[in-house]
């Protein structure tokens, strides 16, 4: 099978129903962002266009695509233009029903965390709270939003933040290492579909000359 994207729609001349894109790149980590107006709301939602972009130091993206409901832009990207900070919160099995509640597009003044029945732990740099429930967040100030240039009928920014602090749930960590595994990190695939982390694989990386496998 093979279609040219064109105005958008190009998939269905391949007979695909629906847009497969998003079930092609998986599986994507799940960004919960929590951000806080500068009226001083709190927002919560999960962003499946995010990574971790830069190890040293460490940096992370998220991409917002369309509007708020009630026009303008979504929440999230606004609060962080306009205070310059976001929380990163892992989103794990067990939270998955109260990450996929703090999407729902909620009125501006409305506090996801409320609505999803979570818990704000202070962050210790910046002002947006995190998780209290989610074993990972990493505080985090914008350096860059990036309007992406793909054209009139896109409205698609991406923002980059530098992580300032790391927190890790104490009980995730032995020997020195992390065993996220653990908590069964979600993971977006396709349509309404999700992966969960269950297992992991250990491969270290070859020295030269390759050796022979077999
Ligand atoms: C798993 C998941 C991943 C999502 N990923 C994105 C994304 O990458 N970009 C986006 O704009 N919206 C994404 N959404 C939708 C937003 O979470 C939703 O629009 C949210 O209401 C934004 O609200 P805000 O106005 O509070 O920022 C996703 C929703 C779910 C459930």
């Amino acid at each position: 099978m093979y279609y040219e994207i064109g105005d958008g729609t190009g998939h269905r001349s391949a007979g695909l129903k629906h847009n497969p894109f998003q079930a092609l790149v998986v599986p994507r980590p799940i960004g919960w962002i929590s951000t806080l107006s500068k009226e001083g709301i709190a927002n919560l939602s999960p962003f499946s266009y995010f990574n971790a972009i830069s190890s040293a130091p460490p940096a992370v993206m998220f991409t917002v695509s369309s509007d708020h409901m009630e026009g303008g832009e979504k929440d999230t990207l606004r609060n962080a233009r306009e205070t310059g900070e976001f929380v990163f919160n892992l989103c794990t099995e067990e939270l998955a029903q109260q990450m996929n509640d703090s999407s729902t597009m909620a009125p501006r003044d409305v506090d996801e965390f409320e609505i999803a029945g979570l818990t704000k732990a202070p962050s210790r740099l910046v002002k947006p709270s995190r998780v209290a429930e989610s074993p990972v967040h990493m505080e985090c100030e914008v350096i860059q939003i990036l309007k992406l240039p793909l054209g009139k009928n896109s409205n698609s920014h991406m923002i980059m933040g530098r992580v300032l602090s790391v927190h890790i749930r104490d009980d995730l960590v032995s020997d020195g290492r992390v065993d996220t595994v653990k908590v069964h990190p979600m993971g977006r695939l396709g349509y309404y579909d999700y992966n969960v982390v269950t297992d992991s694989v250990e491969l270290l990386r070859p020295d030269w000359p390759l050796k022979k496998r077999g």
